[in-house]
């Protein structure tokens, strides 16, 4: 099966790091086409030529979150929800370009975490849902699924407990028939903050059928990380002195 990793992305001073730093991830990983989907008006150069580049099978995407859904600069990151949209693009792509009977499996794989090479091999014979814990998120060490018996029967989670399914978005793995037999599947961009995952899982699985992966959830090969903010005062200085870094130099 081939695996589709999807990753919304949206521009900012360090963009290219991150893009930088996943795709050459990826390019570890065989048989992989990377849907990189842009939360802008328009695709722009930067992210084209990357992709270009990256040497990576790829399809690139974009869409504009609304902007009354659109995070601000001042806003806490959490207020709203990031990458809905872009996700929801990428699976309107995979129904209109892809079949029930091609063999793959989705990934959401957000720009700024950090992935072993390990995990893209522990989801690839996905059946339905597979799932793995997900390191340094939901204020815990690691978040993921309680496993009995080769079955889930709980989550080692200490934030919003009842949510359907207390799964990082990091920390699970679709097969590309099940969403394309659930043609109405998405993510919900209206859904309650730590209640992404759940709607779009809700319709598609039940707990008992999730599959446990990473030797039964017991491995880390997936960290929620996330990238500081760059300082850029010295540059808005100099700029207003006409002495600002040079623009030709893409950073
Ligand atoms: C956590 C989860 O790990 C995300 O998968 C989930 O989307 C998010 O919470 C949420 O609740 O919406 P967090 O690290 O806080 O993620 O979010 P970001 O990494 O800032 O954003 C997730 C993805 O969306 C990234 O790939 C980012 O580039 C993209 N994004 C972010 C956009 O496309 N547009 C934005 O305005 C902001
Ligand atoms: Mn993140």
């Amino acid at each position: 099966p081939v695996i589709y990793v999807v990753t919304p992305t949206h521009a900012r001073p360090h963009q290219r790091a991150e893009l930088t730093r996943l795709s050459q991830t990826l390019l570890l990983v065989p048989d992989l086409h990377w849907i990189l989907v842009e939360d802008s008006a328009a695709r722009t150069t930067l992210v084209a030529d990357l992709l270009a580049q990256s040497k990576l099978p790829y399809t690139h995407l974009n869409t504009l979150t609304p902007p009354a859904m659109k995070l601000k600069d001042s806003d806490p990151n959490w207020l709203k929800p990031r990458g809905v949209e872009q996700r929801n693009e990428a699976l309107r792509w995979l129904r209109e370009n892809r079949s029930p009977t091609d063999h793959g499996v989705v990934y959401f794989a957000d720009d700024d975490n950090t992935y072993s090479v390990k995990i893209f091999e522990e989801m690839r014979n996905t059946q339905k849902v597979s799932v793995w814990p997900v390191g340094l998120v939901g204020g815990l060490r690691y978040e993921g699924p309680l496993v009995t018996g080769g079955k889930v029967v709980g989550f080692h989670t200490a934030w919003k407990t009842h949510r359907p399914f207390p799964i990082d978005m990091a920390g699970f793995a679709v097969s590309l028939a099940l969403l394309l037999n659930h043609p109405k599947a998405q993510f919900d961009p209206n859904a309650e903050r730590g209640f992404l995952e759940s709607s779009l899982l809700g319709p598609l699985v039940a707990v008992g059928e999730l599959e446990p992966k990473a030797d039964n959830c017991t491995k880390i090969w997936v960290w929620h990380t996330r990238t500081e903010k760059p300082k850029l005062k010295q540059e808005d200085l100099l700029e207003k002195q006409g002495k600002g870094s040079d623009p030709k130099i893409l950073v």
